[in-house]
């Protein structure tokens, strides 16, 4: 059977109090869970350290992600977070997300120098792509498919067609152990992607801030 994870990215969206209500209400996570998927969190960086003591306080079986990583090691570079400054709280980092892509014009040598460092820092990473063409760094065992045009719209894209692509990122990139659908994911839809031969897990961004909207779709993958 395989393991599914699920990833819900808070994108640049809560601040503490929001944190607090969010975390009271996930408690029955292992109920959701059972022993076959692993639930990751990505909150924003100022968010990291009070998830981690909220998931170590409660005990929950969640573990942390970065959104975002210097292309830096640490050192003199202002306003950026290093993967060894990361590791100290989370093990995942989301590598290349189309928004960084869009907005930050990040590059593939750019994103292949983050993956680098975060794999030196002993991080896990998720490297994000739009489709089964984007170049895939030799070092990123996970990937995450999510075609722009599913992104926050509401019309995700067909199983069919992400497990398709997922499966062709899995052909030409043999050292990809897994590979999660994102865009537009909610409790509703995501039995018919998780269901999918290759397709090994989702990414929910927007429903992911609901907190019983996303146990419903670690307890529905
Ligand atoms: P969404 O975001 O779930 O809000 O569509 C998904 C993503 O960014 O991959």
């Amino acid at each position: 059977m395989k393991k599914l994870l699920i990833l819900g990215n808070w994108k640049s969206n809560k601040g503490v109090t929001d944190a607090i209500a969010w975390f009271a209400q996930i408690m029955h996570i292992q109920d959701a869970l059972g022993n076959e998927k692993t639930a990751v969190l990505f909150p924003s960086f100022p968010l990291l350290f009070f998830a981690k003591q909220q998931i170590a306080e409660k005990s929950l079986p969640l573990y942390l992600g970065a959104q975002n990583i210097s292309p830096f090691p640490k050192g003199a570079y202002t306003g950026e977070v290093a993967a060894a400054q990361i590791k100290e709280f989370a093990d995942y980092v989301l590598i290349g997300h189309s928004e960084r892509r869009q907005y930050f014009h990040e590059t593939d040598e750019v994103l292949a120098q983050k993956t680098e460092l975060a794999v030196q820092a002993g991080l896990q990473v998720v490297y994000c792509v739009q489709n089964e063409e984007t170049i895939v760094p030799k070092n990123a065992k996970i990937v995450a498919y999510e075609p722009v045009s599913a992104i926050g719209t509401g019309h995700p894209d067909t199983p069919e067609a992400a497990a398709t692509v997922a499966h062709l990122i899995k052909k030409a990139n043999p050292q990809v152990g897994q590979v999660v659908y994102g865009g537009s994911v909610t409790s509703r839809n995501v039995a018919s992607f998780t269901q999918m031969e290759h397709i090994d897990g989702v990414l929910p961004g927007g429903a992911s801030l609901d907190p019983h909207e996303f146990l419903t779709i670690i307890k529905n993958a």
